[in-house]
Parts: C-alpha cells; sequence; structure tokens
C-alpha cells in the first residue's frame, strides 16, 4: 500500500505572522496524524521559520523551486546543499507557474530533479497539460514527454525516490477542479507508463493530484485508486481547509 503525501504549495503568499498563525494551527490539529504524509512548501526566506517550528512533528517541509546548478555565480539562486543544510525534505520542479512564466524547459527540469535527489532531497515532479493540449486531445503525449525527459536523463529507478505532481494547468487556481474520473484516467496513464519500464518503482510511486484540491472535494479524489493525494496551493493557506484535506488523505 502507499502511502499517500498532502504537500501544501504556499507559493508566493504569507509572512512571518501569518506562517505563525497558520503553523501554530496545523501542529494542533495535525501532528500526531497517522496514514499520510504531510508537508508544507514556503518561499525561502520563511524556510528557517519552517525549519524550527516543524522540527520533531509529524508535518516534513520543503521549498518551491531549486537551482539546477550546484554552486556559482548565479545571482540570486539557491541550491539543493543550501536547502539540505536547513534540514529540507522535499522540493517542488517543474511548477507549471515556472514553465510557464520563467521559462523552464523539460530539460531544465530534469536538471533540477538530478540536483536535487544528488543532495538528498525529494523532488515533487510536476506535470500536466494546458487547456488547449486537453481540448487538443494531446494530455497524455504532454505529460508523457515531461516525464520522458526526466526518465531519459535520471533513469526510471530515479523515481523511487521521487513524487509526481499531477497538475492540469487550466485548474490550478481556477476553482475549476479535474473530476475524479479526469484525474484517475492520467494518473493510470502516469503509473502505466512507469511500470512498462519498472513495475516495482511504479508501484511505489506516490502520484499526487494539484488543481483546486478543497475540502470539499480531496476524500473523493483521494479515493481513486492511483491518487495518492494532492499538492494544495489555495486551500494551504487556510488552516482548516488544509487540516480537513489531509484528515481526508489519512
Ligand atoms: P491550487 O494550486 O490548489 O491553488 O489550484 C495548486 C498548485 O499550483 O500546486
Amino acid at each position: 500500500m502507499r502511502r499517500k503525501l498532502v504537500a501544501g504549495n504556499w507559493k508566493m503568499h504569507g509572512g512571518l505572522a501569518e506562517n505563525q498563525a497558520l503553523l501554530e494551527a496545523l501542529k494542533s490539529a495535525l501532528n500526531g496524524l497517522q496514514g499520510a504524509g504531510m508537508a508544507v512548501c514556503a518561499p525561502y526566506p520563511y524556510l528557517a521559520q519552517l525549519q524550527s517550528e516543524l522540527a520533531a512533528t509529524d508535518l516534513a517541509w520543503g521549498a518551491q523551486n531549486v537551482s539546477e546548478h550546484a554552486k556559482g555565480a548565479f545571482t540570486g539562486e539557491v541550491s539543493t546543499s543550501m536547502l539540505k543544510d536547513f534540514g529540507c525534505t522535499y522540493v517542488i520542479v517543474g511548477h507549471s507557474e515556472r514553465r510557464s512564466l520563467y521559462g523552464e524547459s523539460d530539460e531544465t527540469v530534469a536538471k533540477k530533479f538530478m540536483a536535487a535527489q544528488a543532495a538528498g532531497l525529494i523532488p515533487i515532479l510536476c506535470v500536466g497539460e494546458t487547456l488547449a493540449e486537453r481540448e487538443g486531445g494531446v494530455t497524455e503525449q504532454v505529460v508523457g514527454r515531461q516525464l520522458d525527459a526526466v526518465v531519459h536523463a535520471a533513469g526510471v529507478d530515479a523515481l523511487a525516490k521521487a513524487v509526481v505532481a499531477y497538475e492540469p494547468v487550466w485548474a490550478i487556481g481556477t476553482g475549476k477542479t479535474a473530476t475524479p474520473e479526469q484525474a484517475q484516467a492520467v494518473h493510470a496513464y502516469i503509473r502505466g507508463k512507469i511500470s512498462g519500464l519498472n513495475k516495482a518503482v511504479a508501484d511505489g510511486l506516490v502520484i499526487q493530484y494539484g488543481g483546486s484540491v478543497k475540502a470539499a472535494n480531496a476524500a473523493e479524489l483521494f479515493s481513486q485508486p492511483d491518487i495518492d493525494g494532492g499538492l494544495i496551493g489555495g486551500a494551504s493557506l487556510i488552516a482548516d481547509e488544509f487540516i480537513a484535506i489531509c484528515k481526508a488523505a489519512a
């Protein structure tokens, strides 16, 4: 049985005081919750706050992006070893906002994925199609291409120490969630594709769904056989919502 994982992606939201209140609420409601992994991913300046607030709790934490380079003259960038220094567990790579707004290619995402693993971090690899791609009937080609870039660069076995997040771009922050059936179909495609290369890796692979997950739809999504939790944006900023989503996964 795969263990579900719920991860909050705060994106560029929050502040010290706001985060503190949210973290207090999450800790008191979720610490000790059995049966699901839980994590929050904050902007870089707040990672130290996560480190101190979440130490010795059942909540892990992560970053939302990282450099593909190990070190050097890359002004403004943060390396995987810097994240590791703070005790970081996860890093999101290839989020659609990074791909579309910052021009990250499949190859760059694959490099970030490998850099994360080389430092002992667990990459959460985001894949997903746009609305035009879905309507054009090329969802599987797009998701397959995004996965192939990583598999070709890192090898299929690398997915044994990674998480995949299927996030249809049209569902992110739009309030328009994929139906459980739509999401399950793509999750099954992803697992089937990986299974063709290594069945054991595919069977153990945690594939999260992301895109307008909220307390009201989490349980139905998570009941699908290939949906192993969620990557939660907007609803992860609201304590009661995120708590209910974690409980739905547990
Ligand atoms: P959302 O974002 O839950 O606000 O749709 C999900 C994500 O981008 O990870």
